[in-house]
């Protein structure tokens, strides 16, 4: 057969959160070693796969429209292979595969090991089908296939346990498992090796991870070991698993950065009830107090979910006293979308969408005047950064983050990217800082007091 001696030319889109940027990668990572040509230009592409998210209904919509416009391309090129991946491959396989005979390949995210041989079977036109979850698989030895740069992901551990009553993920990506300490820790030496200055570990609660006797604390601070100018970065951490010594161990270690994510979702202790989020608002403040006692410097970001079934006006000010109170460097927040499985789902979606969107809004301008006023405070410092390339606007003006995950535009001299370099504050927005270079010979990441 002539198609076997070729190389397929795959093209991965990716849609959602980290942990599937990362999946994409590993995904490149097993195709590349089974001979696939991974190429970023769809068309040219013998298999197109989109890795999904199911997150929000919003999220779904958005891929069955680009879903839409792919197959309007395969009209050109019949030949042409269509997988979904991901979360929503495991949710709708029926409907992708059975029902419409929408797509070639459906392939959930613990299967993705079975890729090479589905994409071969569609190339011969089988339809192929794989969406098991799995409770062990954690794709340990595979090497993500990444393009050499600044900033790495590596996921360390995979789904999730908590079963917040909103979401879906422990139903599309299955129950927490953890990778091996060891193996994460040779895989960041090889980032080291490679010049990644930056390693972001990823878990859906990346704070529940398990080796053994080893927890999240020993693993973190193993891989801060392994390149002291690497910084690492860690993500998401859910509220009740953050014991004293994880917040020491960041709070000890220089190239820890100083930046959590730690989702609240709501200020009312009635709804943080019933999503089951297991910790009260008060809870929660004591929690980011006790942090800062002992990281001073550190910052918050969150999200929040407006308009779960139930809440009140009442309850959406608690959200904004919350907000008040604890002061995040900045926020995500979402309307509340119903997702089929989740317990929520059973709970009569009450809130019409024009509430939603106004306590959305509500929600993000008093959070846009506490974040500028946070960044107020940073004006004429000196900020440590690691310099990332041109900022998004200009290819004269060089962008970077500070370590606790502000992004800093300046004017570029000498600075490359990978290298640190310290900038004073001139001017903020609510999202950015701009200033100036100052001299500065020193490559550690820590952060200098001005
Ligand atoms: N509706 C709205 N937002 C959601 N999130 C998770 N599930 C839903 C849902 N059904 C939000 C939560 C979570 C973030 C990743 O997405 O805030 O922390
Ligand atoms: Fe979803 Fe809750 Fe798990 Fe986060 S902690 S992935 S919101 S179930």
């Amino acid at each position: 057969m002539i198609y076997a001696t070729l190389p397929r030319r795959v093209y991965i889109e990716t849609y959602g959160c980290q942990m599937n940027l990362a999946d994409s990668e590993l995904i490149g990572g097993i195709l590349d070693r089974s001979g696939h040509l991974l190429i970023d230009d769809l068309s040219s592409a013998d298999v197109v796969l989109l890795n999904t998210c199911s997150i929000r209904d919003n999220a779904e919509q958005r891929i069955h429209r680009r879903l839409s416009q792919i197959r309007e391309t395969k009209q050109a090129n019949p030949g042409l292979v269509i997988g979904i991946l991901g979360c929503m491959a495991e949710r709708l396989r029926s409907r992708f595969l059975e029902e419409e005979q929408l797509v070639d390949l459906v392939v959930g995210p613990d299967e993705y090991r079975k890729l090479p041989a589905l994409v071969e079977g569609a190339v011969a036109g089988e339809k192929g089908i794989a969406v098991k979850l799995s409770r062990v698989e954690s794709y340990d030895e595979i090497i993500p296939l990444r393009t050499d740069g600044v900033g790495a992901w590596l996921s360390v551990m995979r789904g999730c346990d908590k079963f917040c009553t909103f979401c879906v993920v422990p139903f599309t990506r299955g129950r927490e498992r953890s990778r091996p300490l060891a193996s994460v820790v040779r895989e960041v030496e090889g980032l080291s090796a490679r010049g990644f200055k930056e390693v972001t570990l990823l878990g859906q609660n990346v704070n529940s991870y398990r080796d053994g006797a080893s927890d999240f604390a020993d693993l973190i601070q193993s891989v801060a070991a392994v390149d002291r100018s690497m910084r690492v970065r860690f993500t998401t951490s859910h509220p009740q698993d953050f014991p004293d010594r994880l917040v020491s161990t960041i709070a000890t270690t220089p190239n820890i950065c100083n930046h959590i994510h730690l989702p609240a979702q709501s200020g009312s202790d009635r709804i943080l009830s019933l999503m089951n989020r297991s910790y009260t608002s008060d809870q929660f403040l004591r929690l980011v107090g006790s942090i800062r006692r002992e990281i001073p410097l550190v910052s918050f970001s969150t999200d929040i979910i407006s308009g779960f079934p139930s809440e009140k006006e009442e309850d959406h000010q608690m959200t904004l006293d919350l907000l008040r109170e604890a002061r995040f460097d900045g926020a995500y927040t979402f309307k509340y979308s119903p997702r089929e499985h989740t317990k929520a789902w059973q709970m009569q979606d009450d809130v019409s969408e024009e509430v939603k969107g106004a306590r959305v809004s509500e929600i993000a301008k008093l959070q846009h005047e506490i974040s500028l006023a946070l960044n107020r405070r940073l004006i004429g410092k000196a900020e440590r950064i690691l310099v990332e390339g041109p900022s998004r606007k200009s290819d004269t003006q060089y962008a970077g983050r500070t370590d606790t995950n502000k992004v800093v535009v300046f004017t570029r001299s000498s600075e490359s990217p990978g290298e640190y370099c310290s900038v004073r504050i001139r001017e903020v927005t609510s999202a950015t800082l701009l200033g100036d270079v100052v001299a500065d010979s020193d490559s550690q990441p820590e952060r200098k007091s001005a």
